[in-house]
């Protein structure tokens, strides 16, 4: 029915439904473009296409995966933290929100073994035992980061700082390698700081590990755990 058909009142009516309305689209575009610019950092250049759905602007849920059974041997009570993922102990780094490409980039994790003892000095280890590949192992240990004198108490909050023999490098496994498991080990020093070699950053790959414990006659670790990921390239 034509709107010049309708009694006046009712006109006005759906006028003001339509005024409604579109304020409505207009918050709800509103909303949109702002969840839009916040998520990606860039200014919307064409904005407004039309988002299947609508309505909710909830993010997509991002989060790793626990590690395969075969995996969680390692898996004690040593907690792995980067800033935006979080607790990544025993868990696969998801490929949304491009957290594989970031963990290329991000500075050290908190490692955090809440049982470490005030008092006492403790060795950090962090290697990659997949390098190149998990397949062919040749270069295994890659060496990531190695600290010893770090204390008790900052291992206890998850800071790591001591006497740093290896500077701590990001998980970078190259392309077609598959998944990289990246291992961390805690051994208690004893209540005194050892002298340490000088800093080497150079050679990670094909690291003996064994030798160095065996050299500052490191036994079990008292903790570790680890957590796997992948190339995410362009
Ligand atoms: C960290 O994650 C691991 C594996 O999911 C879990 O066992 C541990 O309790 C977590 N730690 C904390 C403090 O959330």
């Amino acid at each position: 029915m034509p709107l010049s058909q309708l009694p006046g009142n009712t006109a006005m009516k759906l006028g003001a439904a339509a005024l409604c309305l579109c304020l409505l689209a207009a918050a709800v575009w509103l909303g949109l473009s702002m969840t839009t610019s916040e998520s990606s950092g860039g200014g919307p250049g064409g904005g407004g296409g039309a988002p299947g759905g609508g309505g909710g602007g909830g993010r997509k849920k991002c989060s790793p995966t626990p590690l395969p059974k075969a995996d969680v041997s390692l898996c004690r009570d040593l907690e792995v933290s980067y800033p935006e993922l979080g607790n990544i102990s025993c868990q696969v780094v998801p490929k949304c929100n491009m957290y594989r490409r970031k963990i290329t980039n991000w500075p050290q994790p908190k490692v955090k073994y809440p049982a470490a003892l005030d008092g006492s000095y403790y060795v950090l280890v962090m290697v990659d035992p997949d390098a190149p590949s998990r397949a062919d192992p040749q270069m295994k240990y890659w060496r990531h980061w190695l600290v010893a004198n770090i204390q008790g108490a900052d291992l206890k909050t998850g800071t790591i700082r001591g006497s740093v023999i290896t500077d701590y490098g990001p998980p970078t496994p190259p392309p077609t390698t598959g998944l990289h498991r990246y291992q961390f080990f805690i051994f208690l020093q004893g209540t005194s700081t050892i002298p340490t070699p000088p800093k080497q950053n150079e050679n990670r790959g094909a690291w003996e590990m064994d030798d160095f414990l065996q050299n500052y006659q490191l036994p079990q670790p008292k903790t570790s755990t680890q957590f796997m990921t992948e190339f995410d390239g362009a």
